[in-house]
């Protein structure tokens, strides 16, 4: 909640964007908090120093300085109030943060890649847009994010999100949608002469019409699991994982033995390094052979790809994280052809 009197200056005169994320209202009595601390802290130095200037000015050219007295309770005083001020700021800020940092666990997941000049979003039931988000109302959402060339920043400064999204790697940002309705969606990080025309529009909706929004996938479109499945038949992924290679079955999440010892979790920025780079980490007790698909894929392909391996860890996928239940992948003829355009397996 807000307080009454800020919010109802807000809406007055709407300094402050729409609050529609279940953190909005925190992140946002946390930044007036530090406003109005600072705010005081400057106005009353600002107020000591023209004051000082005027009642200890200099009376005549000869008058020197008195000695002052020593005030310990001055200085604990100006040294424990302060301190004890910023630390609960810190503290505050740093569990906010940590919230915005965890998403939790049963998060609509959706991919987002980043172009310049646009942001290309991927639903895992097959649904894909361009420069636009449709998300469910008071579901929270994890939005796993990576760029095609430079670093972009995706920002909805209703929800109060902003994550940096970089080529190379998976960068994450969740909120809970807490208000019907359509929001500005930004890029916030300079990526080149189109960047300010880097936007789109958030829909929020009720989870009975995002659901009905979600299924309405063209005919013949695969969902993001059985996009990735065929690409793992085509590419022949599938003649050595499970034989000469490690099986891909179970595999995300679990914990990774690599020839040089480390252990390392089978998650999405590994499994994305280990079809660029697979050399870079291999496993314990297997040779290093498999070929470099850097280049080959699009970012889109590899989501894809990590989709179908996510969806081989359990036969059920964590409820809402796939329209279409894991094991329809299996019954996919493989000739069936994408509508869209962006994967040609
Ligand atoms: Cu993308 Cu700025």
């Amino acid at each position: 909640m807000m307080y009454p009197l800020i919010a109802e200056i807000n809406s007055s005169f709407r300094m402050l964007p729409d609050q529609a994320s279940s953190i909005s209202a925190r992140y946002t009595n946390l930044f007036l908090f530090m406003c109005l601390v600072s705010g005081f802290i400057t106005l009353a130095i600002a107020t000591c120093i023209v004051y000082f200037c005027v009642k200890y000015r200099r009376r005549s050219p000869d008058q020197v300085g008195g000695r002052l007295p020593r005030g310990t309770w001055v200085e604990i005083t100006w040294i424990v109030i302060p301190t004890i001020i910023a630390m609960g700021m810190y503290i505050w800020g740093a569990e906010l943060f940590m919230v915005m940092n965890d998403p939790p666990p049963n998060a609509l997941e959706i991919h987002v890649i980043a172009k310049q000049w646009m942001w290309k979003v991927q639903h895992l039931s097959g649904r894909r847009e361009i420069d636009a988000l449709h998300v469910p109302l008071g579901r929270p959402v994890k939005l796993v994010m990576t760029s095609h060339d430079v670093i972009h920043s995706f920002f909805i400064p209703d929800f109060r999100v902003k994550q940096d999204v970089l080529p190379g790697r998976y960068s994450t940002e969740w909120f809970t949608a807490t208000k019907v309705g359509q929001y500005h969606l930004f890029c916030a990080e300079y990526c080149g002469s189109g960047h300010s025309h880097m936007g789109g529009v958030v829909t929020v909706m009720t989870p009975g019409d995002y659901a009905k929004w979600l299924a309405d996938v063209p005919t013949g479109q695969l969902s993001s699991a059985q996009a990735g499945h065929m690409l793992f038949n085509t590419l022949g992924c599938v003649q050595c994982h499970g034989q000469t290679a490690p099986t891909m079955a179970g595999l995300y999440g679990q914990n990774v033995l690599l020839s040089d010892g480390r252990i390392v979790v089978a998650d999405k920025d590994y499994l994305r390094e280990s079809i660029v780079n697979p050399r870079a980490k291999v496993v314990n007790g297997y040779q290093p052979l498999m070929p470099t698909f850097d280049k080959q894929l699009s970012e889109e392909q590899i989501f894809d790809l990590i989709s179908y391996i996510q969806s081989l860890r359990t036969e059920h996928t964590p409820e809402g994280n796939a329209t279409r239940p894991a094991a329809a992948h299996k019954q996919s003829p493989p000739a069936q052809k994408r509508a869209g355009t962006e994967v040609q397996p």
